[in-house]
């Protein structure tokens, strides 16, 4: 016992430390973007943690960097009243009406007697993203939620925690406090999400902003867990147990916190330095890896805030210089059609040359063939073209009163614009392919496009993919591991040492694990968290061949169609063979034994459902309880269920129970069953 006692102790230690590591890390990594270990190391960490805790379900702490994933889908949002109201900001469209509020601002504390000094200001990007509140508790990160009505949001703690610049505990905190900030997409990120969506002929997001907020919208945490959300963190709420003096100082003290706090925020005197500094965002915009639509100026002196106070909505201490939107107005030329990966023939447009926010645009995305349809743009059009930082410009709408008499749709063409085959539209789907998936240069080159980006092998950008195709050195995936240094520096451009710097990347590829090499096969409608569920449900490659569609569909999220389509496509003969190919060059082709669920144990083969709070355990601790025993936890009650775990309060759940006869167990029967 004392022995027993004394392990735990020492797990509990090496828990919290790894605990505090991991968020350093995090910290370095996400925050400060100065990473101070490779990804090797920190997986290590992280798998040790994870380790302590699957033996030591009590150790997990809701801080823990372990619990940034791993939450149930919601059936929906909780409502969240915020304890102080976020506010929204007048708008000031040019300098002169910057100048004017400034001018409204001296007036007021003149008014208030309050006059002297030059006013300090504090200028901010103003990040087109979604408004965010974060919770903390004596310094433990406790809930997140939207900004909805300003006074009413909505709960979205579990898909927040998984936004890794958001510290789950600070130090040093008060009692109680409100951190807001806006949450964002990376533009880079967002155009990498919407081509996905394209190609899987899923609706594609008008913008970064979208994109954003229908990610933190997300019921299910695993979805917003696959989106690189981002944040800026902007200032606080309500807060009780300190009292910062000025704007400038409280972002100084979330920065020291490790909150993420853009750099270029800046503290100004009076309104010339004001305006000469937004004019200095609006040339940078374009060379953000973020969306901004304005600057926010601040008046920095908090005492000065409270004097000048809210009106309606709006606080009179602050004011968004808002930029011109980032659209234009052109023709449309012409409607070009491309072939994406999977076969699918995608349009683009080419338009008269147009100025939007800067730079001059000539061609634009129209997605997809249902996309076009749907917004009904037709070649020789005007049209508005939607640009967002570095993302490829895109079609958003004609503009109908202006349209053409005559003006016809344009279809897919007949024939494959890459090589030739003619081209079919399945009678089932609605997108028309090319049905040479394995010697079109179009598909392979967007195969191969995919397959490095899948495996992270940053070398063979698009560029040096299409070389290599050119070459014929390769022609799919599998070809990449035979290549040679020899052979790759025999090619113009390339050294001897940029030759082997390419092999060693490659060669580092073949450790990336299994759930991102089923990824990397570039499985219709499985992109990387069905990949990830698939991986986790199968554990090999080997089981995944040979089950039937029924069986796919047991893994999470997989539904019954996507399961025919997974069985399908990797029963066909160049899936196989890709596979074969891929397993002999040395990929991985089954989980890891630290990801592995358990097998032989007391739970083997069981489906379990948690209700109610548990005395000891949380959610997640009970769910990792279980797994290591072998079993599985889902989410609602049904004839297949094998027991019901019951804690205090529990839901319907419990009643559904009673009325199936299923066996009931409290968290003693449960740590009885898994000892
Ligand atoms: S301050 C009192 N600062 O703009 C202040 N807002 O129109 C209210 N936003 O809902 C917010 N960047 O979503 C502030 N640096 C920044 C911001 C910012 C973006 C957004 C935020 C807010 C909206 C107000």
């Amino acid at each position: 016992m004392a022995a027993a006692a004394r392990v735990s102790a020492k797990a509990s230690r090496r828990a919290e430390e790894l605990r505090r590591t991991i968020a350093h890390h995090d910290h370095l990594y996400y925050v400060l973007d100065d990473p101070e270990v490779s990804d090797t190391v920190y997986d290590e960490l992280l798998r040790e943690l994870r380790e302590i805790e699957r033996a030591h379900p009590e150790l997990v702490t809701p801080d823990s960097p372990t619990q940034r994933v791993g939450g149930k889908p919601l059936d929906k949002f909780a409502r969240v009243e915020h304890a102080e109201a976020m506010l929204s900001l007048a708008n000031a469209r040019n300098e002169d009406e910057l100048r004017a509020w400034a001018e409204r601002v001296e007036r007021r504390l003149e008014r208030l007697d309050i006059t002297g000094k030059e006013i300090v200001y504090v200028t901010e990007p103003k990040v087109d993203g979604l408004a965010i509140s974060l919770t903390y508790e004596r310094g433990v990160f406790t809930r997140g939620a939207t900004r909805g009505d300003g006074r009413v949001g909505e709960d979205v703690t579990q898909n927040l925690r998984t936004i890794k610049a958001i510290p789950l505990r600070i130090d040093d905190a008060p009692e109680r406090l409100e951190v807001r900030g806006e949450v964002y997409l990376p533009i880079a990120d967002f155009a990498r999400l919407n081509e996905q969506r394209a190609e899987a002929g899923e609706a594609t997001f008008a913008n970064p902003r979208n994109s954003a907020a229908g990610s933190i919208r997300q019921l299910d945490p695993e979805l917003a867990a696959s989106r690189p959300l981002q944040i800026w963190t902007y200032g606080i709420g309500a807060h009780r147990g300190f009292e910062p003096n000025s704007h400038s100082g409280t972002l100084e003290w979330l920065r020291e916190r490790g909150f993420r706090v853009n750099p270029d925020v800046e503290v100004l005197q009076g309104v010339d330095e004001v305006a000469e500094r937004c004019r200095w965002w609006e040339g940078r915009r374009d060379r953000l890896d973020f969306e901004i639509d304005g600057v926010v100026v601040k008046v920095d002196d908090r005492g000065l805030q409270r004097e000048l106070g809210v009106a309606g909505r709006e606080p009179r201490w602050a004011v968004a210089w808002k930029f011109p939107p980032s659209t234009a107005t052109t023709r449309l030329n012409k409607i070009v059609w491309n072939v994406g990966r999977t076969g699918h023939l995608l349009p683009f447009a080419m338009l008269e040359p147009v100025h939007v926010s800067g730079v001059t645009v000539s061609t634009a995305t129209l997605h997809n063939e249902e996309d076009l349809e749907r917004k009904d743009v037709r070649e020789g059009d005007e049209v508005i073209v939607l640009r967002a930082g570095d993302v490829i410009p895109q079609v958003v709408s004609p503009v109908i009163q202006k349209r053409k008499r005559g003006a016809r749709r344009s279809r897919p063409p007949k024939e494959c614009p890459l090589c030739g085959t003619p081209t079919v539209k399945p009678e089932d789907g609605v997108f028309t392919i090319c049905p040479n998936r394995t010697g079109c240069p179009g598909q392979q080159f967007q195969h191969i496009k995919h397959f490095r980006g899948a495996l992270e092998i940053e070398g063979l950008g698009e560029k040096n993919a299409q070389r290599f195709l050119q070459e014929g050195l390769i022609t799919d995936a599998a070809d990449i591991y035979a290549l040679t240094a020899e052979r790759v520096a025999e090619l113009d451009g390339f050294g001897e040492i940029s030759a082997e710097n390419l092999i060693e990347e490659i060669e580092g590829s073949k450790r990336q694990p299994f759930s991102r090499v089923l990824y990397a096969l570039g499985i219709p409608g499985v992109g990387f968290v069905n990949a990830e569920s698939l991986a986790e449900h199968f554990g090999t490659m080997d089981d995944l061949l040979a089950a039937q569609p029924e069986r796919i569909e047991e893994a999470e999220g997989i539904g019954p169609i996507l399961a025919g389509q997974v069985y399908e496509e990797l029963h066909e003969e160049r899936a196989r063979e890709l596979i074969e190919r891929l397993r002999e060059a040395g990929l991985r082709m089954e989980l890891d034994a630290s990801e592995r669920r358990v097998e032989g144990g007391p739970l083997e083969g069981r489906t379990l459902v948690l209700t109610g709070t548990l005395p000891n355990l949380s959610r997640e601790a009970a769910t990792k309880l279980i797994k290591r025993a072998g079993g599985k936890v889902v989410g609602s009650v049904s004839k297949k269920t094998d027991y019901v775990v019951a804690g205090d309060s529990p839901g319907s759940k419990l009643a559904k129970a009673e009325e199936l006869g299923v066996d009931i167990l409290d968290e003693r029967a449960l740590r009885k069953l898994v000892e």
